[in-house]
């Protein structure tokens, strides 16, 4: 069975293996450190099973033109023995639970809208929102607290990690 929870300083290794295992170059794997070092893993979940982690997902801040701070939705990843059975589901499930909880207003993220759009992730084009990367439909955004989504805000930016890497 899979679990959900929190990072510890202990899972830095294991989240490394997930990420290297899942994505074609090691770009995802030193955000996530990158991420660390700098504190804007403002959330950081990991899914376990049978005392292994399987899964991770990052939240960092973003921020809108007009000043609004929000959470950006990446890396997620599941290694692949692990994948179509809903462990990015809960991942993404619970990390915005978490993002609520911490008083993110709302979030964005940028994915395939088919799959995004199950958690109320809507387009964020047509909210009044840009990113950084012409992402067109595959930028999306949720509201996580009624209001809050800063609709007409222009350019969205990522913590400033997301730039140093290539
Ligand atoms: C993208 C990724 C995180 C998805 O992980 P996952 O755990 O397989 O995701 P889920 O199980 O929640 O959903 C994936 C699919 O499985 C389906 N699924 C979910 N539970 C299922 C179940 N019990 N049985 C069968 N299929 C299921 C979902 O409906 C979804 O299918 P669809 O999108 O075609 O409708 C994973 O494929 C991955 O790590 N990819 C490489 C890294 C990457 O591209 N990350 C995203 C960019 S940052």
């Amino acid at each position: 069975m899979t679990s959900v929870r929190a990072e510890r300083p202990e899972d830095a290794a294991a989240i490394r293996q997930v990420h290297l295992a899942c994505f074609p170059t090691d770009v995802e794997t030193r955000l996530v450190d990158l991420l660390r070092e700098a504190g804007h893993l403002a959330v950081s979940l990991v899914a376990e099973e049978d005392g292994q982690v399987v899964g991770h997902v990052a939240f960092s801040p973003v921020s809108a033109a007009s000043g609004e701070a929000g959470a950006g939705l990446a890396p997620i990843a599941v290694l692949p023995a692990y994948r179509r059975r809903g462990v990015a589901h809960a991942l993404v499930e619970q990390g915005l639970a978490s993002c609520a909880a911490l008083g993110f207003g709302w979030a964005v993220v940028l994915g395939e809208p088919e799959y995004y759009s199950r958690f109320g992730f809507r387009s964020a084009t047509s909210s009044g929102l840009a990113d950084e990367y012409g992402g067109g439909d595959a930028f999306q955004a949720i509201e996580l607290k009624a209001g809050l989504l800063p609709g007409g805000a222009g350019l969205v930016r990522y913590a400033p990690e997301f730039e140093s890497l290539e």
